[in-house]
């Protein structure tokens, strides 16, 4: 039982910071969207830079680092160093990972001014942290290969 609870607790704690962190992957790259629209002298620009610079900050980092304590907390916990399903899953997650720093540089690029890109580029790379999620919970779902 005392085995069983400290599972469920690290599992409790792995899936709601997997989700903030998931929300906050869906939502900076649609901030960006409407970020690229606005001319980089107004108003709505800066209101775009703080909300971006807290999502990161507040929200995204500290997510991202704790989806990945307790999910390695899982991972050792259960002693599962060598199933396939679990190797792609990790990953996945790094890919995911990259694309969150990848997005903490378009950030620092917009604080800088010097954004290129066009809204539709922002369209785009919204899709990565969808099809990578989607992946991840086939793998944790179905656990193919076992
Ligand atoms: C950061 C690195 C990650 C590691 C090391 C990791 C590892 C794990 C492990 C070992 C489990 C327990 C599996 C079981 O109970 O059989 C688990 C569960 C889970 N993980 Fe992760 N995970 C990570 C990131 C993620 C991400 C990014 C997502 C979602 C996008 C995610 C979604 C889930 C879900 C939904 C479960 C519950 C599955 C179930 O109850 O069967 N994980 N994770």
């Amino acid at each position: 039982m005392e085995n069983l609870n400290y599972y469920l607790i690290l599992k409790y704690f792995h899936i709601v910071f997997v989700t903030t962190w998931m929300a906050g992957l869906f939502y900076l790259p649609r901030l960006f969207v409407y970020h690229s629209k606005v001319k980089s002298n107004s108003s709505e620009y800066k209101i775009f830079l703080t909300m971006e610079y807290k999502l990161l900050k507040y929200i995204m980092n500290p997510s991202l680092v704790l989806s990945w304590v307790f999910g390695l907390l899982l991972v050792i916990h259960l002693e599962i160093y060598n199933e396939l399903w679990l190797n792609l899953k990790f990953s996945m997650v790094v890919l995911m990972s990259i694309f969150h720093m990848y997005c903490a540089r378009i950030r620092k690029i917009f604080e800088s001014g010097m954004n290129r890109n066009h809204e539709k580029f922002f369209r785009w790379i919204n899709e990565i942290p969808t099809i990578l999620f989607l992946i991840i919970i086939f793998l944790v779902v179905f656990k193919p290969f076992v």
